[in-house]
């Protein structure tokens, strides 16, 4: 014990960047002089707990213009062990990404206990954290709290996605609480599609550390000599404007350079889903296709229920994993379907979860030994289905040929919603055998493989993450796919808090907002509203729809190909928050200021509320606009008063327009339009 009591030199600290609370970025050992918790933890060949990284030579160059690469090179100087801190800042967006490389020469595998991605260190009078936070259906929920000294862990544990239970992201306020419009704030997200963690703990110095990474629960991961261990990309920004411009950050970050396809268009589409469950035949997707070409969607989407044969997907419990056309249900297979839909005039996706098995499959019959499970304990499922072992190399050419098959057989698909509904829950690989702790990890990286064979050879291919509603939603993932499922639920009110959450950390074009028949005592206007933020697609039988709803959803559509422009590429203002007030507000606006979408929702007025006008944000002061309420029911007339009107930018912002009603699930888009 005393060794780890004897004064070793300092740790090394890094400047990151001149914002004035962050003072160094730290990356902390373990087993020495420092007490807090560590960054970096190891057990070396000879038993021996320790490291001491001395600095020993750092690099800057230059990317583009806008994008710097930093690496800071650190070494033990009594074992053969270097760990490199690598940044990546983009000017511009304000945007830094961080990870460290780890590698020895040690004779033998060592194990590293701690492998932080980041270490940050503030120094503020007052520290407070926004978590995210919920459940199944129920994701992003935004909570406050005061950091008191000692640690508060946000972490998880579920093997295949990072969140369920908590978002792999966090807003911090720095000597106040976070706000949307004013003061200094940090964001902070890790990209890995895993367990994660984030520390934050207040030392005796009444600093805060701020560690985040893979979360190392049940992984003391083995290190061969010479193998880098990379850890994923911690990615944050620090806002001195509160978390509006903090997000607005975010969001041109990744449509600049994370997001697949970040810049490009994305596609309406009909799901049916929620329409027809597993009950569905050759006729009635046909039906639906020219449905969805009736709406004027680009898309449609034919979901869970088309594959296996010995045991057919006709329910959640069999078939996962045998991924051939059910014959009895589709006789002419998919090929038929694409045509059909070539014919009725919309493109034709997928949706796969390849990286699952029912036990009832034939796969599972064929090779029991791919999936996750423990060979000497009872099998506890997640929605009757196990995590296929994605470290193992066999099992990932399996599931990179799910893909690669259909694209062969049918190269006109144009798009994958590709799920993974289940955590790991019985965590033992059968591939690993002795190395049980880096299974967490090497899965991860096994379905990274994956996703990037699949994007290195179908690169043009849209793809929606899907994780049993919004689990997956880490940046890592959202290089290979151009947007994520937020939730499964799709009641309006609810997804209001759910996009507001998602808002703060992703632009509108990554976040798929379908309309539905969830909580239907809504009109079809305000759930079609609601969506109308994010990249809108319908799941709701439109065939039952009444005469108005449907023409209603026509003009909605056709208006939303007229604007998706501002709405996906635009910057967004959120407005007027739901956390604090009845109704919530939010805008995008294009680049050059010259058109904005402004939606109104009212959730839940009290009797006879007062109401206030809602000031606009990111306008030209200088400029005219024209005020029109659109995406209104047929014969309905806009009951805004300023419909029609032209105000000058500067009136906008300054005195806002009245836009809210005291009307329960009421909805208003409006489209600004300088003159
Ligand atoms: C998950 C998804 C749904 C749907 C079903 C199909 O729950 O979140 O959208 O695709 O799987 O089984």
């Amino acid at each position: 014990m005393s060794r780890n009591f004897r004064h070793w030199p300092l740790h090394q600290k890094v400047v990151l960047m001149p914002a004035h609370h962050l003072r160094v970025g730290k990356y902390t050992l373990s087993g020495t002089e420092d007490f807090f918790d560590p960054a970096f933890a190891i057990q070396h060949n000879d038993g021996n707990l320790t490291s001491v990284l001395y600095y020993v030579s750092h690099n800057t160059k230059n990317i583009d213009s806008n994008v710097t690469q930093t690496t800071v090179v650190m070494k033990d100087d009594v074992y053969p062990l270097e760990v490199k801190l690598c940044y990546i800042s983009y000017v511009k967006e304000n945007i830094i990404k961080t990870w460290t490389e780890i590698v020895h020469q040690e004779k033998k595998p060592v194990t590293i206990n701690r492998y932080a991605s980041s270490m940050l260190y503030f120094e503020a009078p007052k520290y407070y954290l926004t978590e995210f936070s919920g459940d199944w259906a129920k994701e992003v929920n935004m909570s406050n709290q005061q950091l008191q000294f000692g640690k508060k862990i946000i972490d998880s544990k579920l093997g295949s996605r990072a969140a369920m239970y908590a978002q792999p992201f966090f807003q911090l306020g720095l000597g106040q609480p976070v706000q949307e419009g004013q003061g200094t704030v940090m964001l902070g997200t890790i990209g890995w599609t895993g367990n994660f963690q984030f520390t934050f703990e207040i030392d005796n110095a009444s600093n805060l550390r701020v560690i985040s990474g893979i979360n190392p629960f049940l992984s003391n991961y083995e290190l061969k000599p010479n193998e880098v261990f990379t850890t994923p990309e911690f990615i944050f920004t620090i806002s001195e404007e509160g978390t509006g411009k903090a997000s607005r950050n975010f969001h041109s970050w990744a449509r600049d350079y994370q997001l697949k396809d970040g810049k490009g268009d994305r596609l309406t589409l009909l799901n049916n889903w929620e329409a027809t469950y597993f009950g569905f035949d050759e006729p009635k997707l046909e039906e639906l296709m020219k449905d969805a070409k009736n709406l004027g969607v680009d898309m449609f989407l034919l979901d869970d229920g088309w594959f296996a044969n010995k045991y057919p997907r006709n329910s959640d419990k069999q078939g996962l994993g045998d991924w051939d056309v059910t014959k009895e249900k589709l006789p002419n297979g998919v090929p038929h379907l694409v045509k059909a839909a070539k014919d009725a005039g919309v493109k034709f996706g997928i949706w796969i979860e390849p990286e699952m098995v029912n036990p009832k499959s034939e796969l599972f019959e064929k090779h029991p030994e791919w999936a996750i499970h423990l060979p000497n304990r009872e099998r506890y499922y997640y929605r009757n289905q196990l995590v296929l072992d994605l470290s193992n190399p066999k099992v990932q050419d399996y599931v990179f040929e799910v893909v690669d098959k259909l694209m062969i057989e049918n190269p006109e698909i144009a798009f994958f919603k590709w799920d993974c509904n289940s955590p790991i829950t019985n965590v033992y690989s059968f591939y690993l055998k002795d190395k049980q702790n880096n299974l967490y990890v090497d899965h991860v990286r096994g379905v990274y493989n994956v996703f990037k064979r699949v994007n290195e050879k179908y690169p043009n291919i849209p793809m929606m993450l899907c994780s049993g509603g919004g689990g997956r939603c880490d940046y890592e993932a959202l290089k290979y796919f151009t947007e994520f499922w937020c939730s499964d639920n799709t009641d309006p009110i609810e997804r209001i808090f759910i996009q507001w959450g998602f808002s703060q950390f992703f632009p509108s074009k990554a976040m798929d907002a379908h309309v539905t028949s969830w909580n239907s005592r809504t009109s079809v206007k305000f759930r079609t509203d609601v969506a109308f933020m994010c990249k809108l697609g319908f799941d709701i039988r439109l065939n039952e729809m009444k005469e108005d709803d449907l023409k209603y959803c026509q003009n909605a559509v056709a208006n939303y190909n007229r604007l998706k422009k501002v709405i996906l590429d635009g910057d967004l203002y959120r407005l007027v928050s739901p956390y604090e007030s009845n109704h919530m507000s939010v805008m995008h606006v294009s680049p050059a200021k010259d058109k904005a979408v402004l939606y109104a929702y009212d959730v839940y007025p009290r009797y006879s509320e007062k109401l206030y006008p809602v000031k606009l944000q990111g306008l030209d002061p200088a400029k005219m606009y024209k005020v029109e309420e659109i995406n209104l029911m047929p014969n309905q007339n806009s009951g805004l008063k300023a419909n029609g009107k032209v105000f000058s930018g500067d009136f906008l912002m300054k005195a806002g327009l009245d836009v809210f009603t005291t009307r329960q699930a009421n909805s208003r888009i409006i489209e600004i339009t300088a003159q």
